[in-house]
Protein backbone atom coordinates (compact mmCIF):
# COMPACT_ATOMS: atom_id res chain seq x y z
CA UNK A 1 0.00 0.00 0.00
CA UNK A 2 1.14 3.31 -0.81
CA UNK A 3 1.79 5.71 2.34
CA UNK A 4 -1.25 7.86 2.94
CA UNK A 5 -0.31 10.86 5.38
CA UNK A 6 -2.82 11.68 7.70
CA UNK A 7 -3.29 15.42 9.31
CA UNK A 8 -5.73 16.18 12.54
CA UNK A 9 -6.36 19.51 14.11
CA UNK A 10 -8.61 19.45 16.66
CA UNK A 11 -10.79 21.75 18.34
CA UNK A 12 -12.64 22.21 21.25
CA UNK A 13 -12.78 20.40 25.01
CA UNK A 14 -10.04 18.07 26.20
CA UNK A 15 -12.18 15.08 25.03
CA UNK A 16 -11.50 15.97 21.35
CA UNK A 17 -7.78 16.11 22.26
CA UNK A 18 -7.59 13.20 24.16
CA UNK A 19 -9.77 11.65 21.07
CA UNK A 20 -7.47 12.43 18.33
CA UNK A 21 -5.05 10.35 20.17
CA UNK A 22 -7.62 7.63 19.67
CA UNK A 23 -8.16 8.43 15.98
CA UNK A 24 -4.49 8.48 15.46
CA UNK A 25 -3.85 5.34 16.93
CA UNK A 26 -6.44 3.77 14.80
CA UNK A 27 -5.12 5.10 12.05
CA UNK A 28 -1.62 4.18 12.39
CA UNK A 29 -2.62 1.05 13.77
CA UNK A 30 -4.32 0.65 10.30
CA UNK A 31 -1.09 1.18 8.26
CA UNK A 32 -1.10 4.98 7.92
CA UNK A 33 0.87 7.93 8.88
CA UNK A 34 0.40 10.46 10.72
CA UNK A 35 1.76 14.26 10.04
CA UNK A 36 1.96 17.32 12.08
CA UNK A 37 1.43 19.74 9.38
CA UNK A 38 -1.21 19.90 6.53
CA UNK A 39 1.13 20.71 3.29
CA UNK A 40 1.85 17.22 3.03
CA UNK A 41 -1.28 15.92 3.74
CA UNK A 42 -3.21 13.31 2.06
CA UNK A 43 -6.19 13.54 4.54
CA UNK A 44 -7.11 16.39 6.51
CA UNK A 45 -9.38 16.11 9.95
CA UNK A 46 -10.92 18.37 11.66
CA UNK A 47 -12.20 17.34 15.40
CA UNK A 48 -14.93 20.03 15.89
CA UNK A 49 -16.23 21.55 18.91
CA UNK A 50 -20.01 22.58 18.51
CA UNK A 51 -20.30 23.77 21.97
CA UNK A 52 -21.32 27.49 21.12
CA UNK A 53 -21.87 29.20 17.32
CA UNK A 54 -18.84 30.90 17.41
CA UNK A 55 -17.00 27.60 17.87
CA UNK A 56 -18.66 26.23 14.84
CA UNK A 57 -17.64 29.22 12.56
CA UNK A 58 -14.53 28.85 13.28
CA UNK A 59 -14.62 25.19 11.32
CA UNK A 60 -16.11 26.73 8.63
CA UNK A 61 -13.74 29.30 8.27
CA UNK A 62 -10.89 26.99 8.52
CA UNK A 63 -13.04 24.27 6.03
CA UNK A 64 -12.77 27.67 3.55
CA UNK A 65 -9.22 27.81 4.23
CA UNK A 66 -8.20 23.98 3.58
CA UNK A 67 -9.56 24.98 -0.24
CA UNK A 68 -6.45 26.31 -1.22
CA UNK A 69 -4.70 22.26 -0.15
CA UNK A 70 -7.46 20.86 -2.48
CA UNK A 71 -6.48 23.13 -5.14
CA UNK A 72 -2.54 21.69 -4.97
CA UNK A 73 -4.08 18.42 -4.33
CA UNK A 74 -6.73 17.62 -6.41
CA UNK A 75 -6.99 13.76 -4.34
CA UNK A 76 -6.90 15.78 -0.55
CA UNK A 77 -9.56 14.38 0.81
CA UNK A 78 -11.21 16.91 3.85
CA UNK A 79 -12.81 15.26 7.02
CA UNK A 80 -15.50 16.26 9.91
CA UNK A 81 -14.90 14.71 12.96
CA UNK A 82 -16.04 15.48 16.49
CA UNK A 83 -19.42 17.13 17.93
CA UNK A 84 -20.20 19.35 14.50
CA UNK A 85 -19.75 16.13 12.83
CA UNK A 86 -22.64 14.40 14.97
CA UNK A 87 -24.59 17.51 15.20
CA UNK A 88 -24.33 18.21 11.39
CA UNK A 89 -24.15 15.11 10.11
CA UNK A 90 -24.92 14.63 6.34
CA UNK A 91 -26.08 18.67 6.38
CA UNK A 92 -22.08 19.02 6.43
CA UNK A 93 -21.95 16.87 3.11
CA UNK A 94 -24.78 18.49 1.33
CA UNK A 95 -23.86 21.99 2.27
CA UNK A 96 -20.06 21.58 2.17
CA UNK A 97 -18.92 20.22 -1.16
CA UNK A 98 -15.07 20.30 -0.07
CA UNK A 99 -16.07 17.70 3.18
CA UNK A 100 -15.80 13.95 2.05
CA UNK A 101 -16.29 12.14 5.85
CA UNK A 102 -17.73 13.27 8.49
CA UNK A 103 -17.49 11.13 11.77
CA UNK A 104 -18.76 11.19 14.79
CA UNK A 105 -17.28 11.23 18.73
CA UNK A 106 -18.38 6.96 18.58
CA UNK A 107 -17.50 5.92 15.20
CA UNK A 108 -13.73 6.73 15.14
CA UNK A 109 -13.26 2.22 14.83
CA UNK A 110 -14.49 2.94 10.94
CA UNK A 111 -12.44 6.04 10.24
CA UNK A 112 -9.71 3.77 8.17
CA UNK A 113 -12.36 2.54 6.08
CA UNK A 114 -13.77 5.73 5.48
CA UNK A 115 -10.99 6.61 4.07
CA UNK A 116 -10.44 4.05 1.90
CA UNK A 117 -13.47 4.75 0.47
CA UNK A 118 -13.08 8.57 0.15
CA UNK A 119 -9.83 8.06 -1.57
CA UNK A 120 -11.30 6.36 -4.16
CA UNK A 121 -13.95 9.03 -4.81
CA UNK A 122 -17.31 8.05 -2.76
CA UNK A 123 -17.95 10.22 0.03
CA UNK A 124 -18.54 8.45 3.59
CA UNK A 125 -20.34 9.10 7.07
CA UNK A 126 -20.70 7.25 10.29
CA UNK A 127 -22.69 9.31 12.88
CA UNK A 128 -24.04 6.46 15.16
CA UNK A 129 -24.08 7.07 18.71
CA UNK A 130 -23.21 4.33 20.93
CA UNK A 131 -24.16 3.24 24.59
CA UNK A 132 -21.27 1.41 25.27
CA UNK A 133 -17.89 3.08 22.80
CA UNK A 134 -14.93 3.47 25.34
CA UNK A 135 -12.48 3.11 23.20
CA UNK A 136 -10.96 0.97 26.47
CA UNK A 137 -8.67 -1.45 24.23
CA UNK A 138 -7.58 1.08 21.55
CA UNK A 139 -4.68 3.00 23.55
CA UNK A 140 -4.02 6.11 22.59
CA UNK A 141 -1.16 7.60 20.70
CA UNK A 142 0.67 10.09 22.45
CA UNK A 143 3.15 12.31 21.37
CA UNK A 144 5.85 12.90 23.91
CA UNK A 145 5.88 14.89 27.12
CA UNK A 146 5.16 14.89 30.76
CA UNK A 147 1.08 15.28 31.07
CA UNK A 148 -1.12 13.13 29.33
CA UNK A 149 -4.84 13.44 28.81
CA UNK A 150 -6.82 9.82 30.13
CA UNK A 151 -10.41 9.38 29.63
CA UNK A 152 -12.70 7.95 32.35
CA UNK A 153 -16.02 7.82 30.75
CA UNK A 154 -17.27 9.15 27.65
CA UNK A 155 -20.89 11.57 27.04
CA UNK A 156 -23.49 13.09 29.27
CA UNK A 157 -26.92 12.19 30.94
CA UNK A 158 -27.72 15.84 32.04
CA UNK A 159 -29.19 17.79 29.71
CA UNK A 160 -28.67 20.98 31.00
CA UNK A 161 -31.32 22.87 28.84
CA UNK A 162 -28.38 25.00 26.84
CA UNK A 163 -26.22 22.27 26.52
CA UNK A 164 -25.46 20.45 23.24
CA UNK A 165 -23.36 17.59 24.59
CA UNK A 166 -25.67 14.96 25.12
CA UNK A 167 -26.53 15.30 21.51
CA UNK A 168 -23.33 14.84 20.34
CA UNK A 169 -21.36 12.66 22.46
CA UNK A 170 -24.66 10.48 23.55
CA UNK A 171 -25.55 8.43 26.90
CA UNK A 172 -23.06 8.73 29.76
CA UNK A 173 -20.73 5.00 30.25
CA UNK A 174 -17.19 4.59 31.96
CA UNK A 175 -14.46 3.01 31.31
CA UNK A 176 -13.45 -0.30 33.18
CA UNK A 177 -11.54 0.98 36.62
CA UNK A 178 -8.92 -1.65 36.22
CA UNK A 179 -7.47 -0.77 32.75
CA UNK A 180 -7.57 3.01 33.65
CA UNK A 181 -5.55 2.27 36.57
CA UNK A 182 -3.79 -0.02 34.32
CA UNK A 183 -3.00 3.25 31.95
CA UNK A 184 -1.93 5.60 34.64
CA UNK A 185 1.00 2.60 35.60
CA UNK A 186 1.42 2.70 31.80
CA UNK A 187 2.40 6.17 31.96
CA UNK A 188 3.85 6.44 34.44
CA UNK A 189 7.11 3.95 33.12
CA UNK A 190 6.76 6.11 30.50
CA UNK A 191 8.24 9.13 31.99
CA UNK A 192 4.71 10.82 32.27
CA UNK A 193 4.33 13.39 35.27
CA UNK A 194 0.88 14.29 35.26
CA UNK A 195 -2.58 12.74 34.60
CA UNK A 196 -6.05 14.30 34.12
CA UNK A 197 -8.77 12.31 34.30
CA UNK A 198 -11.31 13.33 31.65
CA UNK A 199 -15.07 13.13 31.40
CA UNK A 200 -17.64 15.68 30.89
CA UNK A 201 -19.51 14.90 34.51
CA UNK A 202 -16.78 12.69 36.33
CA UNK A 203 -18.75 12.76 39.38
CA UNK A 204 -20.81 10.23 37.98
CA UNK A 205 -18.00 7.96 37.24
CA UNK A 206 -19.17 4.14 38.05
CA UNK A 207 -17.59 1.25 37.22
CA UNK A 208 -20.67 -1.65 37.01
CA UNK A 209 -18.60 -4.41 37.36
CA UNK A 210 -16.48 -3.45 40.38
CA UNK A 211 -19.18 -0.90 41.93
CA UNK A 212 -16.07 1.67 42.06
CA UNK A 213 -17.26 5.54 41.89
CA UNK A 214 -15.29 8.02 41.28
CA UNK A 215 -13.36 8.43 44.56
CA UNK A 216 -12.88 5.16 44.60
CA UNK A 217 -10.90 5.40 40.84
CA UNK A 218 -9.78 8.65 41.79
CA UNK A 219 -7.61 6.79 45.37
CA UNK A 220 -6.85 3.72 43.09
CA UNK A 221 -5.23 6.15 40.45
CA UNK A 222 -3.12 8.02 42.88
CA UNK A 223 -1.83 5.17 45.14
CA UNK A 224 -0.95 3.36 41.97
CA UNK A 225 1.67 6.28 40.83
CA UNK A 226 2.48 7.91 43.78
CA UNK A 227 5.02 9.72 42.18
CA UNK A 228 2.54 10.98 39.46
CA UNK A 229 0.22 14.18 39.80
CA UNK A 230 -3.46 13.62 39.29
CA UNK A 231 -5.78 16.05 37.95
CA UNK A 232 -9.74 15.60 36.87
CA UNK A 233 -12.10 17.34 34.84
CA UNK A 234 -15.29 18.05 35.00
CA UNK A 235 -16.80 17.98 38.12
CA UNK A 236 -21.11 18.46 38.65
CA UNK A 237 -21.85 20.78 41.85
CA UNK A 238 -25.11 18.47 42.26
CA UNK A 239 -22.80 15.56 43.38
CA UNK A 240 -19.24 16.66 44.08
CA UNK A 241 -19.47 14.62 47.66
CA UNK A 242 -17.63 14.57 51.02
CA UNK A 243 -16.06 11.41 50.02
CA UNK A 244 -14.45 12.86 47.22
CA UNK A 245 -13.23 16.17 49.24
CA UNK A 246 -11.56 13.74 51.62
CA UNK A 247 -9.64 11.67 49.08
CA UNK A 248 -8.65 14.84 47.79
CA UNK A 249 -7.37 16.05 50.88
CA UNK A 250 -5.76 13.13 52.06
CA UNK A 251 -4.10 12.20 48.92
CA UNK A 252 -0.50 14.48 48.36
CA UNK A 253 -0.57 13.95 44.59
CA UNK A 254 -4.35 14.69 43.86
CA UNK A 255 -4.10 18.38 43.17
CA UNK A 256 -5.31 20.96 44.77
CA UNK A 257 -7.69 22.26 42.70
CA UNK A 258 -11.44 21.74 41.89
CA UNK A 259 -12.87 23.24 38.83
CA UNK A 260 -16.54 23.87 39.42
CA UNK A 261 -18.94 24.70 37.20
CA UNK A 262 -21.91 27.62 38.68
CA UNK A 263 -23.16 28.53 35.78
CA UNK A 264 -25.30 31.57 37.21
CA UNK A 265 -26.07 32.95 41.03
CA UNK A 266 -29.54 32.85 40.36
CA UNK A 267 -32.16 29.75 41.55
CA UNK A 268 -34.45 30.57 38.82
CA UNK A 269 -32.19 30.44 36.33
CA UNK A 270 -30.29 27.72 37.55
CA UNK A 271 -33.63 25.89 37.40
CA UNK A 272 -34.11 27.00 33.56
CA UNK A 273 -30.78 25.62 32.86
CA UNK A 274 -31.71 22.36 34.35
CA UNK A 275 -28.67 22.12 36.78
CA UNK A 276 -30.36 20.82 39.42
CA UNK A 277 -28.54 22.40 42.55
CA UNK A 278 -29.20 25.65 43.75
CA UNK A 279 -26.76 28.56 44.94
CA UNK A 280 -27.34 27.43 48.22
CA UNK A 281 -26.23 24.08 47.87
CA UNK A 282 -23.03 25.15 45.85
CA UNK A 283 -21.87 27.61 48.23
CA UNK A 284 -22.28 24.91 50.66
CA UNK A 285 -20.20 22.31 48.84
CA UNK A 286 -17.86 25.52 47.74
CA UNK A 287 -17.30 25.58 51.72
CA UNK A 288 -16.78 21.93 52.62
CA UNK A 289 -14.48 22.06 49.96
CA UNK A 290 -12.33 25.15 51.42
CA UNK A 291 -12.70 23.77 54.77
CA UNK A 292 -11.33 19.90 53.84
CA UNK A 293 -8.61 21.05 51.64
CA UNK A 294 -6.26 23.46 52.33
CA UNK A 295 -4.37 25.99 49.77
CA UNK A 296 -7.45 24.82 47.29
CA UNK A 297 -7.65 26.77 44.23
CA UNK A 298 -11.16 26.72 42.26
CA UNK A 299 -12.57 27.82 38.61
CA UNK A 300 -15.58 27.51 37.27
CA UNK A 301 -17.53 27.77 34.23
CA UNK A 302 -20.47 31.15 34.04
CA UNK A 303 -23.23 31.50 31.30
CA UNK A 304 -23.72 35.61 30.72
CA UNK A 305 -27.02 36.75 29.16
CA UNK A 306 -29.27 32.94 29.47
CA UNK A 307 -33.00 33.65 28.04
CA UNK A 308 -34.85 35.68 30.30
CA UNK A 309 -31.88 36.51 32.54
CA UNK A 310 -32.95 40.00 34.59
CA UNK A 311 -30.04 42.57 35.88
CA UNK A 312 -30.66 41.20 39.31
CA UNK A 313 -30.16 37.45 38.42
CA UNK A 314 -26.88 38.82 36.67
CA UNK A 315 -25.68 41.00 39.85
CA UNK A 316 -26.00 37.73 41.89
CA UNK A 317 -24.20 36.47 39.63
CA UNK A 318 -21.82 38.97 40.28
CA UNK A 319 -21.96 38.15 43.80
CA UNK A 320 -21.86 34.48 43.72
CA UNK A 321 -18.41 35.45 42.20
CA UNK A 322 -17.44 37.62 44.65
CA UNK A 323 -18.06 35.22 47.54
CA UNK A 324 -16.60 32.25 46.28
CA UNK A 325 -13.25 33.88 45.42
CA UNK A 326 -12.55 31.68 41.90
CA UNK A 327 -8.85 31.67 41.24
CA UNK A 328 -10.01 31.51 37.36
CA UNK A 329 -13.00 31.61 35.28
CA UNK A 330 -13.85 30.09 31.81
CA UNK A 331 -16.91 32.86 30.96
CA UNK A 332 -19.05 32.53 28.03
CA UNK A 333 -22.23 34.63 25.84
CA UNK A 334 -25.15 32.32 26.15
CA UNK A 335 -25.34 30.99 22.61
CA UNK A 336 -28.58 29.10 21.39
CA UNK A 337 -28.15 25.72 20.32
CA UNK A 338 -30.66 24.05 17.56
CA UNK A 339 -32.98 21.05 19.13
CA UNK A 340 -31.68 21.74 22.91
CA UNK A 341 -34.45 22.89 25.48
CA UNK A 342 -33.23 26.44 25.52
CA UNK A 343 -33.65 26.86 22.29
CA UNK A 344 -37.28 27.16 22.42
CA UNK A 345 -36.76 29.64 25.25
CA UNK A 346 -36.68 33.10 23.55
CA UNK A 347 -33.16 34.14 23.59
CA UNK A 348 -34.17 37.91 24.92
CA UNK A 349 -31.41 39.47 26.18
CA UNK A 350 -30.26 41.78 23.35
CA UNK A 351 -26.66 41.12 22.08
CA UNK A 352 -25.27 43.59 23.10
CA UNK A 353 -26.39 43.65 26.93
CA UNK A 354 -25.38 40.00 26.66
CA UNK A 355 -21.60 41.00 25.78
CA UNK A 356 -21.78 44.26 28.79
CA UNK A 357 -23.19 41.52 31.21
CA UNK A 358 -20.06 39.00 30.02
CA UNK A 359 -17.73 41.97 30.35
CA UNK A 360 -18.23 42.29 33.85
CA UNK A 361 -18.09 39.23 34.68
CA UNK A 362 -14.56 39.39 32.82
CA UNK A 363 -13.38 42.15 34.66
CA UNK A 364 -14.80 41.25 37.94
CA UNK A 365 -12.74 37.84 37.67
CA UNK A 366 -9.61 39.55 36.81
CA UNK A 367 -9.88 41.88 39.67
CA UNK A 368 -10.17 38.85 41.65
CA UNK A 369 -7.75 36.84 40.14
CA UNK A 370 -5.06 40.13 40.82
CA UNK A 371 -5.97 39.87 44.55
CA UNK A 372 -5.61 36.29 45.24
CA UNK A 373 -2.45 36.02 43.38
CA UNK A 374 -1.12 39.44 45.17
CA UNK A 375 -1.09 37.04 48.61
CA UNK A 376 0.55 34.31 46.92
CA UNK A 377 3.70 36.62 47.62
CA UNK A 378 6.52 35.05 49.75
CA UNK A 379 4.63 31.52 49.40
CA UNK A 380 6.32 28.49 48.49
CA UNK A 381 4.52 26.19 45.69
CA UNK A 382 5.70 23.06 44.15
CA UNK A 383 5.89 23.54 40.61
CA UNK A 384 5.87 20.92 37.88
CA UNK A 385 8.12 22.75 35.15
CA UNK A 386 6.59 21.92 31.64
CA UNK A 387 8.60 23.56 29.35
CA UNK A 388 10.00 26.97 28.37
CA UNK A 389 8.43 30.76 29.67
CA UNK A 390 6.73 31.43 26.23
CA UNK A 391 7.98 34.89 26.53
CA UNK A 392 11.63 34.32 27.96
CA UNK A 393 13.70 31.68 26.66
CA UNK A 394 15.74 32.12 30.20
CA UNK A 395 12.59 31.41 32.12
CA UNK A 396 10.64 28.35 33.02
CA UNK A 397 7.60 27.98 33.14
CA UNK A 398 5.03 25.06 35.01
CA UNK A 399 2.05 24.70 37.58
CA UNK A 400 1.64 24.73 40.53
CA UNK A 401 -0.43 22.01 42.63
CA UNK A 402 -3.13 24.42 42.75
CA UNK A 403 -2.78 24.52 38.81
CA UNK A 404 -1.17 28.53 38.31
CA UNK A 405 0.73 28.93 36.06
CA UNK A 406 4.65 29.68 37.51
CA UNK A 407 7.40 31.54 35.77
CA UNK A 408 10.94 31.52 37.31
CA UNK A 409 14.38 31.61 35.82
CA UNK A 410 16.40 28.65 34.73
CA UNK A 411 19.08 26.80 37.05
CA UNK A 412 21.76 24.77 34.97
CA UNK A 413 20.58 21.70 36.59
CA UNK A 414 16.36 21.69 36.18
CA UNK A 415 14.55 20.06 33.27
CA UNK A 416 11.13 19.62 32.07
CA UNK A 417 9.49 16.67 34.21
CA UNK A 418 10.99 17.83 37.44
CA UNK A 419 9.00 18.86 40.24
CA UNK A 420 10.81 22.03 42.06
CA UNK A 421 10.27 24.44 44.92
CA UNK A 422 9.48 28.15 44.05
CA UNK A 423 9.29 31.21 46.28
CA UNK A 424 6.72 33.42 45.01
CA UNK A 425 8.12 36.93 44.47
CA UNK A 426 6.02 39.03 42.09
CA UNK A 427 2.45 38.04 40.19
CA UNK A 428 -0.29 39.43 38.02
CA UNK A 429 -4.14 38.29 37.37
CA UNK A 430 -2.68 35.29 35.62
CA UNK A 431 0.42 34.05 36.63
CA UNK A 432 2.95 33.77 39.26
CA UNK A 433 6.76 34.87 39.02
CA UNK A 434 9.63 33.54 41.34
CA UNK A 435 12.88 32.13 42.15
CA UNK A 436 14.19 28.68 42.91
CA UNK A 437 14.94 27.63 46.11
N1 LIG B 1 -19.45 19.16 31.31
C1 LIG B 1 -19.01 20.38 31.77
C2 LIG B 1 -18.80 21.45 30.74
C3 LIG B 1 -19.17 21.26 29.35
S1 LIG B 1 -19.13 22.58 28.24
C4 LIG B 1 -19.98 20.85 32.79
O1 LIG B 1 -21.07 20.38 32.91
O2 LIG B 1 -19.67 21.74 33.51
C5 LIG B 1 -18.16 23.83 28.98
C6 LIG B 1 -18.91 25.06 29.33
O3 LIG B 1 -19.42 25.68 28.17
C7 LIG B 1 -20.12 24.87 30.20
O4 LIG B 1 -19.80 24.70 31.53
C8 LIG B 1 -20.90 26.15 29.95
O5 LIG B 1 -20.49 27.17 30.81
C9 LIG B 1 -20.50 26.51 28.54
N2 LIG B 1 -21.60 26.32 27.60
C10 LIG B 1 -22.20 25.16 27.26
N3 LIG B 1 -23.20 25.39 26.38
C11 LIG B 1 -23.24 26.72 26.16
C12 LIG B 1 -24.06 27.58 25.37
N4 LIG B 1 -25.06 27.10 24.64
N5 LIG B 1 -23.81 28.91 25.39
C13 LIG B 1 -22.81 29.41 26.15
N6 LIG B 1 -22.02 28.65 26.91
C14 LIG B 1 -22.22 27.32 26.93
FE1 LIG C 1 -23.43 19.97 29.05
FE2 LIG C 1 -24.58 19.97 31.43
FE3 LIG C 1 -23.53 17.71 30.45
FE4 LIG C 1 -21.94 19.67 31.21
S1 LIG C 1 -23.31 18.51 32.55
S2 LIG C 1 -21.78 18.50 29.34
S3 LIG C 1 -23.09 21.50 30.66
S4 LIG C 1 -25.30 18.82 29.64
FE1 LIG D 1 -17.15 21.03 22.19
FE2 LIG D 1 -17.92 18.57 21.99
FE3 LIG D 1 -16.18 19.25 23.83
S1 LIG D 1 -19.19 20.33 21.77
S2 LIG D 1 -16.77 21.32 24.31
S3 LIG D 1 -15.85 19.34 21.68
S4 LIG D 1 -17.76 17.71 24.01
Amino acid sequence: MENTNVYIETYGCQMNFSDTEIVSSVLVNNGYSMIDNPENADVIFLNTCSIRDNAEKKIYERLMHLKQYKKKNKKLVVGVLGCMAERLRGRLLDEREIVGIVAGPDEYRKVPDLIETALHGTRGIAVQLSRVETYDDIPPLRTEGIAAWVSIMRGCDNFCTYCVVPYTRGRERSRPAKSIVKEAIGLAEHGFKEITLLGQNVNSFYDEETKENFSALLKSVAEAVPEMRIRFMTSHPKDISDELIETIASHKNICNFVHLPVQSGSNRVLDKMSRSYTVEHYLERIAKIKEIIPGVSLSTDIIAGFPSETLEEHQMTMELMAKVQYDGAFMFKYSPRENTKAFKMEDDVPEDEKLRRLNEIIQQQLNISKELNIKEIGNIHEVLVEGESKKKKEEWQGRSDSNKVVVFPKADTTKIGDLVKVRITKSTSGTLYGELI
